[in-house]
């Protein structure tokens, strides 16, 4: 609880997200964010923004308020930098990098007690970014499964129905499997006390759960389309770092009502910064390499894109002894073994749907993007199989990673024990 975990919804918290402020000074953010995709494409943003009253966020006191202040003002950043200038059908292709101190100050001040870097994460465009139409946490279908249907977006570049699907089928995954984090952290205790029979059952239990979560994930290829994700949303995820080609020479640049200004390179928004499944790789012990050369892993670089109090989360479970190491000193209890591996085996399977998630909706559009300027071979990745040619290999995510040899490797390393 005082990491704010959810014991039924996880990281998705007790709370559901507020949909207006509670505060009626704040009512130009509420108004602004409403009107966001018709400023965007009528590219009068830049004419609100500078309208906006000085407002501050010392007067949002509760965890609600603040996570509403940085989805809101997150979106209205993103949308100032990649939305703001350039004709209309093409998001990125004039990107403005001086953030005006109406949404500088109060933005800083958020993230700053949030303990998360001042660009749009996860969490923004994810966790605290839906509302259910019958208010509060969605209600199951008969299958026990969430809807998609029941879910709104509170912020939002284009106010679509695909738009929705990518940020909620993220919540439903998270919504899922939010039972897991009780569930694993009971059989950490149980393992200390050396009841394998209970830890044999939590992994059952969990492996149902992944399972669960799984069956989430193609309903976006019913929602979504490859060419609306690519061309018109993606852009608008992308952070501050490794744009300079793109004309953001030092990132995003922070003015501040003093003057001053604050230069900031950051990645954009990325599913390697959930924290539910960094938290799986840890209580079950499934390790990660880091990139040559790099002194962390991609998913320990993520965490500082986490809320603060979700890092500190993770940061104890790395302290504890994992799953992994229980099971393999007990190579000859069959049963464990097996439930041990179950749960790795729906982990990696999830890796590899979401792989094939991302060929349809990142390496197919890039490649098509790159044969109409000549630049490209022509093939079809349509399985986690598929064979990536040099120019995928490059392809980088909005996170900032070498995309398909980073979701790859991951998927990779996530294994069972070795039985006898
Ligand atoms: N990380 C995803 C991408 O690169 C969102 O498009």
């Amino acid at each position: 609880d005082s990491f704010g975990i959810s014991a039924q919804w996880g990281f998705l918290s007790d709370e559901a997200p507020l949909t207006s402020f509670r505060n009626s000074s704040h009512a130009p953010w509420d108004d602004l964010i409403r009107d966001l995709p018709s400023l965007i494409t009528s590219r009068s943003l830049t004419t609100r923004v500078k309208a906006l009253p000085p407002l501050t966020a010392s007067e949002l006191s509760s965890d609600v308020e603040l996570r509403r202040a940085y989805v809101v003002l997150g979106f209205i950043i993103h949308a100032h930098v990649w939305g703001s200038s350039g004709p209309a059908s093409a998001p990125a292709s004039a990107p403005v990098a001086q953030i005006p101190p109406q949404l500088s100050e109060p933005f800083l001040e958020v993230c700053d007690k949030l303990g998360m870097e001042p660009v749009l994460s996860y969490a923004g465009l994810c966790l605290w970014n839906w509302s259910s139409d019958k208010g509060g946490f969605p209600t199951a279908d008969d299958d026990g499964f969430f809807p998609l249907e029941q879910l709104r977006s509170v912020a939002f570049f284009m106010r679509t129905r695909g738009e929705d699907a990518f940020y909620h089928v993220p919540v439903l995954v998270e919504a899922e499997g939010g039972p897991l984090v009780k569930i694993l952290l009971d059989a950490v205790g149980e393992a200390r006390r050396s009841n394998s029979a209970s830890v044999q059952a939590a992994l059952s239990a969990s492996a149902a759960i992944i399972t669960r979560m799984v069956k989430h994930l193609p309903k976006l290829y019913t929602t979504l389309d490859a060419g609306e994700f690519f061309h018109e949303l993606r852009p608008y995820l992308a952070g501050g770092k490794g744009m300079e080609a793109k004309g953001l020479s030092d990132g995003f640049v922070f003015q501040r009502g003093d003057g001053s200004q604050f230069a900031s390179k950051h990645i954009g928004g990325s599913a390697a910064q959930s924290s539910l499944f960094q938290f799986l790789d840890l209580v079950l012990g499934v390790e990660h390499e880091a990139p040559e050369k790099a002194s962390e892993t991609v998913f320990q670089e993520m965490r500082a894109y986490m809320p603060r109090k979700h890092r500190e989360f993770l940061e104890a479970v790395a302290q504890l002894p994992t799953l992994r190491s229980f099971v393999e000193a007990r190579l000859s209890d069959t049963g464990l073994c097996e439930a041990f591996d179950e749960c790795t085996k729906q982990l990696r399977l999830w890796r590899s749907t979401h792989i094939a998630i991302v060929s349809k909706y990142v390496v197919r559009p890039a490649r098509e993007a790159g044969r109409a300027s000549g630049s490209s071979t022509a093939q079809k990745p349509e399985d986690a199989d598929f064979e990536a040619t040099e120019g995928d290999e490059q392809l980088k995510g909005t996170g900032g990673s070498a995309l398909i040899p980073f979701l790859k490797q991951s998927r990779d390393e996530t294994t069972g024990v070795t039985r006898p």
